[in-house]
């Protein structure tokens, strides 16, 4: 069900749980002050609870009530990046924060997105946590079909048409020091160089003994359709999530992520072409992870790969 922003910001205060465009993907919000609508938030999606929320906020100014001390180049790194795809991981003060939404860690996410209808929402309404608008495990949803196909037609949307980035937010954890990506994500890790002055480190650990990843949302199964991935070379007649301007085998049925020169584009059919997979009972795909190690490419790949459980 399509909603107004007003009717948005009505449901958010009165502590019900509605989805919101951003410009990476849909989020599922609750207001950062309604303990029951973050416990619905978790519910909805079937997410463990030890998978903490990103807190999203309009202003800076939103931020200074919870954070403790802030590490070196956070200012400049907010400055570049905020509004925009970019999630900072900080130590905050622990009360005032719910333990829910932190998962009990001493740190929260914090992202100010870019796109104006949830700007305006979270000015109306104060910080709004916001995993994304999918049930768990699955692919993210980037537009209004995605939400309602998840939760239902009833679902309450605040409708901003298709997310124009397609993948999440980029994740940056200050660690030893230094700032290390702990999601790729819709900014590459090479866009911080000119602001941190070194290439930050992605953390690409998988959890094992006593060693965890940095980003707890690692641990989980994600973006994962029904249908089994293949990445070697598609066989003939097979269905190829791959390119429009590359030649797969005879009988091959491509779903395309557009030219293999243009990332962007092939960030924002992602989660669509996943997702089709699910809605024509697909039931295996080869994936043409034929690309560059390099930019948002490296997002991409790490997507493709995790959707098929590897
Ligand atoms: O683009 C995005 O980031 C979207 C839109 C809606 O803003 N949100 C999103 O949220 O992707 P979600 O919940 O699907 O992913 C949040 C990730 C999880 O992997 C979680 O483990 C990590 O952020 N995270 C949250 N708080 C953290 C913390 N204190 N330390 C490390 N990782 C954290
Ligand atoms: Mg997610």
């Amino acid at each position: 069900m399509r909603i107004t922003l007003e009717q948005a910001c009505e449901l958010l205060n009165h502590g019900d749980v509605v989805a919101v465009p951003t410009e990476t993907v849909y989020g599922l919000a609750a207001s950062l002050t309604k303990a029951e609508a973050i416990a619905q938030v978790f519910s909805l999606k079937g997410r463990p609870s030890n998978n903490p929320l990103i807190i999203h906020i309009a202003d800076a100014e939103q931020l200074l009530p919870f954070v403790k001390q802030v590490p070196d180049h956070f200012y400049e790194l907010a400055e570049a990046f905020w509004p925009g795809p970019m999630t900072l991981v900080v130590a905050i003060i622990e009360e005032a924060i719910p333990e829910a939404v932190r998962a009990g860690l001493q740190t929260a996410a914090f992202r100010m997105p870019a796109h104006p209808l949830a700007r305006e929402l979270i000015r109306r309404t104060g910080p709004l946590v916001m995993p994304s608008a999918n049930l768990s495990g699955k692919p993210s949803a980037t537009s209004p079909e995605h939400v309602e196909a998840d939760f239902g037609g009833d679902f309450p949307v605040l409708d901003g048409g298709q997310c124009h980035r397609g993948v999440e937010s980029t994740i940056l954890f200050f660690d030893g020091g230094r700032w290390k990506v702990i999601r790729l994500g819709a900014l590459e890790p090479e866009a911080f160089v000119s602001i941190l002055g070194y290439f930050p480190e992605v953390d690409r650990t998988v959890a094992s003994g006593d060693k965890q990843p940095l980003c707890p949302g690692q641990l989980h199964r994600h973006y994962a359709p029904k249908a089994k991935l293949h990445f070697d070379f598609p066989i003939a007649g097979a269905v190829v999530v791959g390119f429009e301007d590359r030649t797969y085998p005879v009988g091959c049925r491509v779903l395309s992520l557009g030219s293999s020169a243009d990332p962007v584009v092939a960030a924002q059919r992602l989660y669509a072409i996943l997702r089709q997979l699910d809605e024509e009972n697909i039931v295996e795909a080869w994936v043409d992870v034929n690309i560059p190690d390099e930019g948002l490419w490296v997002t991409l790949k790490e997507r493709l790969y995790r959707a098929g459980g590897m």
